[in-house]
């Protein structure tokens, strides 16, 4: 008999790829009336066999016992666990080379769900920056409504910037998190992970504990980049984007050790920020065509971003792909990275106003925030996603009145190439 283990990832001595094993990794058909697909599972409770069974599987959600050897979580309620998230989960733990995973109803549920389960009142997080403006408001709107302070440091100012703000933070209190967003949304600013975990192990809180390192891989991930290999505990990431991948849902997932997701499981459980199983079962549609979108769409990046670079109208490119061997992030890109992905920003010559006249003439390229999906997309941050940082601040992290963040799809390059060409000249 040959063995079709469900969660097979080795055939003979060959250790089989993601893009093969997100085909059908950890379902079973013969659990489900032999459907080649795992069906939805629209439902909000499972039945117990037993009481004992019930009272069993609360043990284990609620953490009240350890788990026995070989035993399986069993199915309670929507909000605990459900087949197509647990599915779900299991795949992407296999892209971002972690334990596991577990998945939220946002980009942003994911990463407050996690920060809610590591900080505390007096405590603090260093983050980098710019960060995604949603993500900004969380960490220096809201959290410090509860006590707690966030210690931010530029991106570009490299590892020099991250001690010092480790330094000022030190001062201050207990480290609850190194909170860092690379590449950052929308400058394309690098940080080193791999120096972001050194400085966390050197450091111990009230608690005895390290600061945790957090990493937001939206911009490359999970194909590009794979922060667990570098020294990261969380890997967030907003699946809205390159998972999703086509502007049709929203979802967030946050990978890492079965231990360090244990407190964000039951996070996740009270607060009810997970997934829900419909937009679970599409992702893992999704991630069946991952790889091949994010190849074509990292291709056609690099024939447009090269076309940007070569316009009269055109004052920079941020594009990975063609970073400066000078350029202080090289070292990190080509250390860290596994590509340059497909999002980056150029600046118009100009100010506001030329960026916003660049903006209303495109005609293929849709003028809406969001990127990752097979269409692309252009917007302006410092007046849509980054608008919360004040003027000044923006200046300072590099968002200006004249960048356009470009998320390029999977479209005819040439295409998109004479539709910013006419953007741009007209
Ligand atoms: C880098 C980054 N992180 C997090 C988020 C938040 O994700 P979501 O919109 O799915 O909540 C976004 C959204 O644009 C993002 O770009």
């Amino acid at each position: 008999m040959i063995d079709r283990g469900w969660r097979k990832r080795l055939l003979g001595n060959r250790q089989l790829s993601p893009e093969t094993l997100m085909m059908g990794y950890g379902y079973d058909p013969f659990l489900s009336e032999r459907s080649l697909k795992p069906p939805v599972f629209h439902t909000s409770t499972f039945v117990f066999r037993t009481a004992q069974d019930g009272k069993e599987f609360f043990e284990l959600a609620y953490g009240l016992r350890q788990k026995r050897p070989n035993e399986e979580p069993g199915l309670i309620y929507s909000r605990i666990n459900n087949p197509d998230l647990e599915i779900l989960e299991d795949r992407l733990a296999i892209w971002d080379e972690a334990e596991a995973n577990l998945v939220f109803a946002s980009g942003m549920a994911a990463i407050s769900t996690c920060l809610w389960a590591y900080v505390r009142p007096s405590t603090v997080i260093v983050h980098s920056g710019p960060v995604y403006g949603g993500t900004d408001f969380l960490l220096n709107r809201i959290l410090p409504q509860f006590g707690v302070t966030p210690i931010g440091f530029p991106a570009e100012g490299g590892t020099k910037a991250m001690e010092e703000a480790v330094d000022r933070a030190h001062a201050l209190g207990s480290i609850a998190a190194l909170y860092i967003e690379t590449p950052a949304n929308p400058t394309n600013g690098l940080v080193d992970i791999r120096r972001a975990r050194e400085i966390a192990d050197g450091l111990r809180g009230a608690d005895g504990k390290r600061p945790v390192v957090i990493v937001d891989n939206t911009m490359l991930g999970p194909l590009y980049q794979t922060p667990m290999a570098h020294g990261a505990d969380l890997v967030v990431s907003s699946l809205t984007k390159y998972v999703g991948g086509h502007s049709d849902l929203i979802a967030g997932g946050c990978s890492g050790t079965a231990a360090a997701l244990e407190p964000i499981r039951g996070m996740r459980t009270i607060l009810g920020t997970m997934c829900d199983p419909h937009t679970g079962w599409l992702l893992m549609r999704s991630l069946e065509t991952l790889k091949l979108r994010m190849t074509a769409s990292a291709e056609g990046a690099r024939t447009v971003a090269n076309f940007l670079a070569g316009h009269p109208e055109v004052a920079s490119v941020w594009y990975l792909g063609s970073l400066p061997a000078d350029h202080p992030d090289r070292p990190i890109f080509e250390r860290q990275c596994k590509g340059p992905g497909s999002t980056f920003s150029f600046e118009v010559k100009g100010g506001e106003a030329e960026a916003f006249a660049v903006l209303d003439r495109l005609e293929v390229i849709k003028l809406a925030v969001s990127l990752g999906g097979t269409e692309s997309l252009a917007s302006h941050p410092a007046a849509m996603t980054h608008s919360d940082i004040s003027p000044d601040e923006q200046l300072r992290l590099g968002i200006t009145p004249a960048l356009i963040r470009l998320s390029v799809g999977i479209e005819n390059p040439d295409d998109l190439i004479a539709d910013l060409d006419q953007a741009l000249r007209r």
